[in-house]
């Protein structure tokens, strides 16, 4: 009898930013940081361990994938296969629920899915914070994603003191993000290669980790006290700061398009008129909007100024993994 184990991760965004590695090899970041997981984006992924099959065979959205292209998660499948002692090969199917090329934190709903789903369907009882440590080992910001509602993820030291935790789950009080969804150019850089070059090129990077964990100390208190404005503003800033690193990189890079420049710009106008709006952005082109629901309508008719409705996604805080288990 096989097992086969399917698992749904939600994305999350963060709000004190992850940007650099002290320890690539075990990813242990530099600093400590805080997202929220989001409901309307998710990854479903199910894995199972085929005595018979001669080689991992991953596939998604349906399609298979060539195996130089899924490297990734093969060695993934590796490192459970250490663990584990399961010598089999997987069948490893997943499907990512984004609109269309939104680009948006794929790889931390991804790694924390296959984490959950492969460990399971290889024999492991994992505690969730056990199953937070795997996921890292995928993508740093899958660490977060096995957890709903606001999430901080301790920097740590070594394997055992680097995993996630909730920090509010649910999230009792009226706080959303609204994605605006742009058009990606091709990639400037990965994340991964452009935190590693942030780390090792810019001289302002001691300067982010210090004031990194700093904004974490007052976010874990705006979000304890419902402060939406409170939360806003360090993200903002938090966020900035990120992307400053990667102007002050040698060479230097950035994801903004002309469109994230306007979204912006959009999103202070309206807190010039009193909308309580902050925004945030990641390795990418997209901004995501901070604020309440209350002021979804107002907010959705400024941008639609300039961008299409369909561009605007409205998500509010979402679920940690859940697991679903098939014996054939
Ligand atoms: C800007 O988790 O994609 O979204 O660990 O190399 O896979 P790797 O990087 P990744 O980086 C995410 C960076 C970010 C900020 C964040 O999510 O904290």
């Amino acid at each position: 009898m096989s097992k086969t184990v399917t698992v749904k991760a939600h994305t999350n965004i963060a709000l004190v930013k992850y940007w650099g590695k002290k320890d690539p090899k075990l990813m242990l970041p530099q600093n400590g940081s805080i997202s929220l997981t989001l409901d309307h984006f998710y990854t479903e992924t199910s894995v199972t361990f085929d005595p018979h099959a001669t080689a991992d065979q991953v596939s998604f959205n349906q399609k298979v994938i060539a195996p130089q292209k899924a490297q990734r998660i093969i060695k993934f499948l590796d490192l459970i296969r250490e663990r584990s002692g399961e010598t089999a090969r997987a069948i490893v199917k997943t499907s990512n629920h984004v609109p269309t090329s939104a680009g948006l934190a794929s790889s931390a709903s991804g790694f924390a899915a296959l984490a959950a789903a492969g460990s399971r369907a290889a024999g492991l009882e994992l505690s969730l914070t056990d199953l937070s440590r795997l996921a890292r080992r995928g993508s740093g910001s899958a660490t977060r994603s096995i957890f709903g509602g606001f999430v901080e993820w301790h920097a740590g030291s070594d394997d055992a003191s680097s995993y996630a935790e909730p920090i509010q789950d649910p999230v009792d009080w009226d706080i959303q993000m609204i994605a605006v969804v742009l058009q990606a150019s091709k990639k400037p850089i990965s994340s991964t290669a452009g935190m590693q070059r942030v780390v090792t090129t810019s001289p302002y990077y001691p300067a982010w980790v210090e004031t990194a964990n700093a904004d974490l100390v007052a976010m874990r208190q705006a979000i304890a006290a419902h402060d939406l404005a409170a939360v806003g503003e360090l993200a903002e800033t938090n966020a900035m700061r990120m992307h400053a690193l990667n102007l002050s990189a040698k060479p230097a890079f950035n994801y903004f398009t002309a469109d994230t420049l306007t979204a912006i710009k959009a999103v202070q106008d309206l807190r010039a008129n009193g909308i309580n709006c902050y925004y945030t952005l990641d390795a990418g082109p997209n901004v995501k909007i901070i604020c309440a629901s209350s002021d979804t309508g107002t907010i959705k008719t400024a941008l639609q100024r300039y961008f299409a409705a369909s561009q605007l996604i409205v998500a509010q805080p979402g679920p940690g993994i859940s697991i679903t288990e098939t014996l054939h």
